[in-house]
């Protein structure tokens, strides 16, 4: 039988081993008064010759996340786990993925390569930002989209429905969705008037005239990215826009950038362990599309 531990910066992690059918093994977890952290499985003869899922997150206090992570690694190698896999939807530093200007390091790929060399045989996580990395990491990362999830949440509400990825890097999601439903999709291409230096953006093909549209994309941070997109697509014609992201840091006031720019509704995935209590916001649980791809990974 599989076991499953939950870190209690993830509070539903217990639906995913629920899902799973995992037992689930308590930990005691505090912060020392210097504020280190401290870890302890509390049945740790439970341990040995097992699989274990480790199930938590990364936001907030990704460090902290983080660390916690290598440390339970560290007492689950020593109690003799068979071998142990992290389940972590949102994984941090994901978007640093390449050198942008020179003396910068690809702090996702730190990120991966500690884990992995602390002993996490595979991890699985959420719409991972990197495509790159997703390929240089394959097969020990397992990816899982789940934007088909977020706009079938609000498919009721949509009137001649097209999906948009605002960069082209983020097209895949769209992609999913769309394809998974039956809906248009596209992205916004960025081109600069060679004359007047003027930037502008516009759906690459799809006409958004008179259509909801809804921006896929896989993380909310300032709002900044879903602000500008939304403007654009309301000024060519988009009847109504709704967004659905993976991951909803929301940071700051990225909710009112957002439903300043015209937004209706946006739809979250409950990747993170924080969440934003709102009207306009509405969370979609993903425990159980995470929990069927970790059963297939460990019957494989
Ligand atoms: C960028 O490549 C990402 O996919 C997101 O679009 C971006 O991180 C969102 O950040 P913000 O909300 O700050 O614009």
């Amino acid at each position: 039988m599989v076991k499953a531990v939950v870190t209690g910066n993830y509070p539903d992690g217990f639906n995913i081993a629920r899902g799973v059918n995992a037992e689930v093994i308590g930990i005691t977890e505090k912060v020392f008064p210097d504020g280190e952290q401290y870890v302890r499985l509390d049945e740790p003869d439970k341990i040995r010759n097992s699989t274990i899922l480790v199930i938590s997150t990364m936001y907030p206090m990704q460090d902290q996340s983080l660390l916690k992570l290598l440390i339970l690694a560290d007492a689950l190698a020593r109690n003799q786990a068979r071998e142990f896999i992290g389940v972590i939807p949102y994984l941090a530093y994901s978007r640093q993925d390449k050198v942008f200007m020179p003396g910068e390091p690809v702090s996702a790929s730190t990120v991966l390569r500690i884990l992995k060399s602390a002993g996490y045989s595979r991890l699985v996580v959420v719409d991972f930002h990197s495509n790159s990395l997703l390929s240089d990491f394959k097969p020990y990362l397992v990816n899982i989209l789940v934007s088909d999830l977020l706009v079938k949440a609000v498919m009721d509400k949509l009137d001649k429905p097209v999906i948009l990825a605002p960069d082209k890097g983020a097209l895949e999601r769209a992609r999913f969705a769309a394809e998974s439903i039956g809906l248009d999709y596209d992205y916004l291409v960025k081109s600069r008037d060679r004359v007047t230096g003027v930037v502008s953006y516009a759906p690459r093909e799809v006409s958004v005239e008179g259509r909801d549209v809804v921006i896929v994309d896989d993380i909310i941070s300032t709002g900044g990215t879903i602000a500008e997109a939304s403007r654009i697509l309301l000024k060519q014609g988009a009847r109504r826009i709704f967004v659905a992201a993976s991951h909803g840091l929301m940071i700051g006031n990225a909710l009112s950038r957002i439903m300043d720019a015209g937004v209706q509704r946006v739809i979250l995935a409950n990747t993170l362990g924080a969440r934003l209590e709102h009207p306009l916001v509405e969370y979609v649980d993903i425990s159980s599309r995470i929990a069927s791809v970790v059963r297939e990974l460990i019957q494989a």
